[in-house]
């Protein structure tokens, strides 16, 4: 027997939990586009959603309506034909109408969001264990994590992974794109305002997945450009003195063997570029902000931040730490 509270949340239940997970500001949603592609996905989930919506509301009706009129008490005979007309509309001619126009839809979105425009930014993205590692080819730029973009311009991001798969996903950007070893993919964007979007490694690839964040900053050209300059220079050496003596820590330790930084003897692969490293606002693939503390722990012992993580912990006196963590946070 259903209590009419029991039937209250059957048919209100649904709901609730949707606009609970609509409303949430927590995490990015794809029902939040900031560009034409992430448009373009959002208004077939809206499209879906209406479709879904009104099937249920239509079978919730019936429900009601069965619930409300009870059991039939004239004995009469059921017609067969009613039967069958009913089966041939809701069981057959109307989802196959609705998967019809479902499909065609979805088909002719991946084809609009996968065109190619004119002058795009190309960026290069490797899915590593387990951050990402960012590459500006036409602008001999190397970075990790945060990718900056103009806003207005097409980007065209190649993706790849020299290990496991991970998937490349910014939802209020773009769809959600594999990065598998031996194949590149293109995936193609627009950002329409500027801000910082973030985005996950949506392909389970090992104990880090979940912190295999990345962030995406749309920056106005002008800002863009300026970026791009500032980091086409080779950082000057440092004028502090702790730092100068980080960078003596940072070559003669392990450092130098994972990390490369431009204009010093450092050119490791392994581990992220750290040639911008003070301008970057979190470390381990957006695990912690990037500050004095968090650094100086990451540097000692990794493994009880980011568990799991390649880095090895680097033992160092309490004084090389504070001139490496010095020099790290120079390089902007
Ligand atoms: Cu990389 Cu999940």
């Amino acid at each position: 027997m259903i209590t009419s509270r029991r039937f209250f949340w059957l048919i209100a239940g649904p709901l609730v939990a949707l606009t609970a997970v609509g409303c949430s500001k927590k995490s990015p949603s794809i029902v939040d586009p900031h560009g034409p592609e992430a448009h373009r996905i959002a208004s077939i989930w809206w499209l879906m959603f209406g479709l879904a919506a009104g099937v249920y509301v239509i079978v919730a009706g019936f429900i009601l309506f069965a619930v409300v009129r009870g059991r039939r008490t004239d004995e009469g005979k059921p017609s067969r034909i009613s039967d069958n007309t009913f089966i041939w509309w809701g069981g057959i001619i109307v989802p196959v109408a609705i998967l019809t126009v479902l499909a065609v839809e979805t088909v002719s979105a991946v084809s609009d969001v996968r065109k190619p425009e004119a002058s795009p930014v190309h960026i290069e993205v490797t899915g590593k264990r387990w951050w990402w590692d960012v590459r500006y080819p036409d602008d001999n730029i190397a970075t990790a994590n945060e990718i900056h973009i103009p806003t207005g311009r097409p980007i065209e991001v190649g993706l790849d992974s020299d290990n496991v798969i991970h998937s490349f996903w910014v939802p209020q950007l773009a769809g959600k794109l594999d990065m598998i070893p031996g194949q590149h993919n293109v995936l193609r964007f627009k950002a329409e305002t500027p801000g910082t979007y973030r985005g996950q490694c949506a392909e389970y690839c090992g104990l880090e997945h979940a912190r295999m964040v990345f962030l995406v900053i749309a920056d106005p050209p002008d800002v863009y450009d300026r970026w791009v300059a500032r980091n086409q220079r080779t950082p000057a050496p440092p004028e502090d003195e702790a730092a100068a003596r980080g960078e003596v820590v940072f070559t003669r330790e392990a450092c130098a063997g994972c990390h490369t930084i431009r204009g010093i003897q450092a050119t490791g692969i392994y581990g992220p570029d750290l040639t911008n490293f003070g301008s970057r606002t979190s470390i381990g693939a957006v695990t912690v902000p990037n500050t004095t503390g968090n650094l100086a722990g990451w540097i000692a012992n990794s493994q009880s931040i980011k568990p799991g993580s390649l880095m090895p912990p680097i033992a160092l006196s309490a004084s090389d730490l504070n001139d490496l963590v010095a020099y790290l946070e120079s390089l902007k």
